[in-house]
């Protein structure tokens, strides 16, 4: 009997493979740090009975239509706004993500990248390394306290209790915005809910964790850094398209707020000429939340035993 067939949207260890290697056949694109264009990823999908993708691939109508034997997607993030779930339910497919393997590991980015604003650490290391450090001096790239302060978590999901487990362990108090409401995180952390216009007012910290959908595109928008303090800094680890990246700009320009924090852009990879880039009150990264070795080989492997769990008509393990 043939085997199944599976298509991999980007290059991963070939050793990740070696479980189901005498189950399925693979094709995976040659390259690991540029998306597979358009037309290859739809001539590639003809045949293929899974498909393992990450989040530059957009699993839309169109992808479907050329993936007529196509029984599940499994893509490699926990996000997953770069698939049309109403597509997916009209073509009987069924899409998965990577949830819990990389909580902890997008905690920890959070929360390094929430204290190198604060305490101005990528410029103090740039400053040592431009040979600019002559003395000690009292106020010299003097940041702002984080323990004892109020964080301000909005998306206290899996990753947002995450972070404030680790907010806790600095003494900080922890306010948050879902749309319901988190009782066990109020429970277990002492979170307290606050309406968004409440919150954001009043954290001293402001961390979107939250998923990108119709609903939450720009809702960090001109008003809401207006309302921020000006002593904010705000942390976005979630999805660029989030936050208006123009107000935020205007908000940092105009000292609205003191400083930001970004592993995430709206068009990502982001130009090194953005005005964002310019500034020296922010810290950006190339979307690396859940970038450790350990998590990446997780999730990995998490998309290939939804994928062999599916087509052995045993079900997916972790469902959208
Ligand atoms: C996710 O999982 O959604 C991240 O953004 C990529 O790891």
């Amino acid at each position: 009997m043939e085997k199944a067939h599976i298509y991999i949207t980007r290059k991963i260890p070939e050793v990740m493979l070696q479980p189901f290697q005498s189950a399925f056949s693979f094709r995976m694109w040659e390259k690991e740090d540029e998306p597979v264009p358009r037309e290859i990823l739809l001539e590639e999908v003809r045949n293929a009975d899974a498909v393992m993708c990450v989040l530059s691939e957009k699993i839309d109508e169109e992808f479907f239509l050329a993936a007529p034997k196509v029984k599940i997607v499994a893509n490699m993030a926990v996000g997953y706004d770069n698939m049309d779930i109403q597509a997916a339910k009209r073509h009987n497919v069924i899409l998965t993500n990577t949830p819990d393997v990389l909580t902890e590991t997008t905690a920890d980015l959070g929360f390094s990248l929430l204290m190198a604003v604060a305490r101005r650490i990528v410029e103090a290391n740039q400053f040592i390394k431009k040979n600019q450090w002559k003395n000690w001096s009292p106020l010299l790239l003097a940041g702002t306290d984080i323990h004892h302060k109020t964080i301000g978590i909005v998306g206290m999901g899996r990753i947002g209790e995450a972070i404030a487990r680790r907010a806790k362990g600095f003494n900080m108090d922890i306010v948050y915005h879902n749309r319901s409401r988190n009782k066990e995180a109020e429970e277990r952390l002492q979170a307290i809910w606050l309406p968004f216009e409440q919150l954001i007012q009043e954290a001293d910290f402001v961390v979107s964790v939250i998923p990108l959908t119709d609903e939450t595109y720009h809702l960090f928008d001109e008003l809401a850094f207006k309302k921020m303090k000006d002593s904010a800094i705000f942390i976005n680890i979630s999805r660029g398209a989030v936050v208006d990246e123009g107000a935020l700009v205007n908000a940092l320009e105009s000292n609205q707020i003191r400083a930001a924090g970004l592993d995430v852009f709206e068009k990502e990879p982001i130009a090194s000429n953005h005005p964002l880039m310019n500034l020296e009150n922010v810290v950006c990264l190339p979307h690396i939340g859940s970038a450790t070795k350990e998590t990446r080989e997780k999730m990995m492997a998490l998309c290939l035993e939804n994928i062999d769990s599916v087509l052995r008509n045993q079900g997916p393990k972790t469902p959208i």
